[in-house]
């Protein structure tokens, strides 16, 4: 883990224990329209004062971006005035969240910022959290089959695919491959749009005979995304898919050509499995796409063992939700820009939608350097 993520954890940390209870209440409100940018309805409520305590839920600390998450948005609130968090990591465990959550409500939180672990395993929580006038904004994730979601920040998690799957088209250009797909976690909500928006690009080349999948891992529409899913979005699990692939389906010299991956996590598994196998950095190695510009990936992409990563600047998140968290405090209206794409199965949720965009070896400097996410020595540059 970085130095400078261990200080923003360090100070987040401080931070996740100190919270005081602050007499308010609020009441749940729609959407609003225009063009752009539009402030979704009044939140309507009371105001929440800053000494309220805001709760924060994030669903693991053993992937990466989750602590920069935290830390990110503990720190911009406390500069804000909310100096009152409480952090919590759910181990990506689905019950430890729920009590956490209702830990959270029961210390008097006014402010939910969910990350689910599972976002169609909160409904009950949820509940007990709208029956105290708590607002929810969900984070990252979207939180599916509860009314009692308020609001919605996050990355174009579509774009994110389609990101992946331009990227090998660009890549290939005519020439015919073999190419290997992976998922994220079937609970995580993200993971269908990541899919879809690669397989949108990518299955039009399968069916056209250009791409060849040869442990026939290619769901046949988008919907069986799951089938090729990693659980827990763990590098364990997708080494040891990637390596019982390469064993099976991969004999008589024949090599992997592309691997689709939907984030870091799984792509470092994937590159270790590679390795194993005997694939080196150069010509030949297989192009491998990932998302989040985790270290241990961006190393690997200057080191040429992963071909890109899909940034999300987490700082830009963080922003935008205690922006939110600020909005609804205040009574102001809350700033989003889709008010169509996040059906929760309930409602369509007023979201916020922030940009994602690709990083290669030739402009980690210029992306991830210059704009202060990662220094240079921590990248050995
Ligand atoms: C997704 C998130 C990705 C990736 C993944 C695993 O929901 O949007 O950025 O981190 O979880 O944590």
């Amino acid at each position: 883990m970085t130095r400078k993520l261990t200080s923003l954890i360090a100070a987040g940390g401080a931070a996740a224990l100190m919270f005081t209870t602050a007499a308010c209440s609020s009441s749940r409100d729609g959407g609003g329209s225009g063009a752009g940018t539009n402030a979704s309805g009044g939140s309507g409520g009371a105001t929440i004062s800053k000494s309220s305590l805001i709760g924060i839920s994030m669903p693991t600390k053993s992937l990466e971006r989750w602590n920069r998450d935290g830390a990110n948005l503990v720190q911009k609130l406390k500069s804000m005035g909310y100096t009152k968090t409480s952090l919590q990591y759910a181990d990506n465990k689905t019950e430890q969240q729920s009590s956490q959550i209702q830990n959270m409500i029961n210390q008097g939180a006014k402010i939910l910022v969910i990350a689910a672990v599972d976002g169609t395993a909160l409904t009950p929580v949820l509940q007990t959290a709208a029956n105290k006038g708590v607002k929810v904004i969900a984070y990252d994730r979207l939180i599916n089959g509860s009314k009692n979601v308020d609001y919605y920040a996050t990355f174009d998690n579509y774009k994110v695919g389609q990101l992946q799957g331009n990227f090998i088209k660009s890549k290939i250009g005519s020439t015919k491959v073999n190419l290997e797909a992976f998922a994220g976690s079937p609970d995580d909500n993200n993971a269908k749009f990541f899919f879809s928006g690669a397989w949108d690009v990518l299955n039009p080349l399968i069916k056209s005979g250009q791409i060849t999948v040869p442990s026939k891992k290619a769901p046949a529409t988008n919907d069986g995304w799951k089938s090729i899913g990693i659980q827990g979005w763990t590098s364990d699990a997708a080494q040891s898919e990637m390596q019982n692939r390469l064993n099976s389906f991969y004999g008589g010299g024949k090599k992997v050509n592309v691997v689709l991956s939907p984030n870091d996590s799984l792509a470092l598994g994937i590159a270790q499995a590679l390795a194993a196998a005997g694939y080196k950095p150069g010509a030949s190695y297989p192009v491998l796409t990932g998302q989040d510009a985790d270290l241990a990936n961006v190393k690997n992409i200057i080191a040429g063992k992963q071909s890109m990563t899909v940034w999300k600047d987490t700082r830009a998140l963080g922003n935008e939700v205690a922006k939110m968290v600020d909005q609804i405090a205040t009574g102001a209206k809350v700033d989003v820009n889709d008010e169509k794409t996040y059906n929760n199965g309930i409602k369509v949720v007023p979201t916020y939608l922030l940009a994602p965009v690709v990083v290669t070896k030739d402009d980690i400097k210029a992306k991830l350097v210059d704009s202060g996410f990662y220094q240079a020595s921590e990248l050995g540059l």
